[in-house]
């Protein structure tokens, strides 16, 4: 495979940029909610996630077109608050598109209400918002060099630990935290029915 570039993504860069992570994260993770929300709102998410002091955005690149990216967060609750302040129209449009779907409202409520969500050991506030690698890229070490550069992003932040959210169904993202070390500390409900696995990812130097 040709070099891959880590890149940490800015508000201002081309669009283009964002409508890629957009569409990898379509493609990989098909029966997301968000996704339903389309990519129009997908791409302003990660345009918003790239200029927001509550996130920060890495990609991989190769031939300057994105393969993969990895989303830090340090306060999630802030960060949905920010988004829907700041992006009025993109988020308008989406919830428009349910307004006939009751089952679509819970999950925004839901997606709302999973931040105040507890388990019986503390969790870490800061986490990974989100981890894609394109399905012709996966396996080839792209992972791995994106987790890298968040970890390097949050120690230098001073954080100790991340929490890590990933749907029960979401085997390879399982096997891949594991492998890097993080614990598994429960499992909590998003959304109603689908059983999510916590884990903590402890970064060097935190006690
Ligand atoms: C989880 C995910 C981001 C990992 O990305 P990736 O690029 O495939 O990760 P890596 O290639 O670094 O590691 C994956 C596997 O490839 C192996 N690998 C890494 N480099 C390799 C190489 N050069 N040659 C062969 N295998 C390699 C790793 O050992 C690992 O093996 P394992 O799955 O048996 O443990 C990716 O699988 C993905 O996008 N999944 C779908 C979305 C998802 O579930 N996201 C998590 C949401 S929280």
């Amino acid at each position: 495979m040709d070099e891959v570039r880590i890149a940490r993504l800015e508000r201002g860069d081309a669009r283009g940029r964002f409508e890629e992570c957009a569409r990898i994260h379509a493609e990989v993770i098909p029966g997301g909610f968000l996704v339903r929300l389309g990519r129009r709102f997908l791409s302003a998410l990660y345009r918003h996630l790239a200029g927001s002091r509550h996130a920060f955005l890495i990609a991989a690149l190769r031939r300057e077109e994105v393969v993969g990216f990895i989303v830090g967060c340090e306060d999630t609750r802030r960060l949905y608050r920010e988004f829907l302040l700041r992006n009025p129209f993109p988020v308008a449009c989406a919830m428009a598109g349910l307004v006939f779907s009751p089952s679509a409202w819970k999950r925004v409520y839901e997606t709302w209400r999973y931040p105040s969500q507890k388990l019986e050991v503390e969790l870490p506030g800061n986490e990974i918002l989100n981890f894609c690698v394109a399905t012709k890229c996966q396996g080839k070490g792209v992972g791995g060099i994106l987790f890298d550069a968040l970890c390097e992003e949050f120690q230098q932040r001073e954080v100790k630990e991340v929490r890590i959210v990933t749907g029960c169904e979401q085997e390879s993202a399982h096997r891949f935290y594991e492998a890097k070390g993080a614990l598994l500390a429960g499992e909590i409900t998003v959304h109603s029915g689908a059983v999510s696995r916590v884990y903590v990812h402890r970064l060097a130097g935190g006690e």
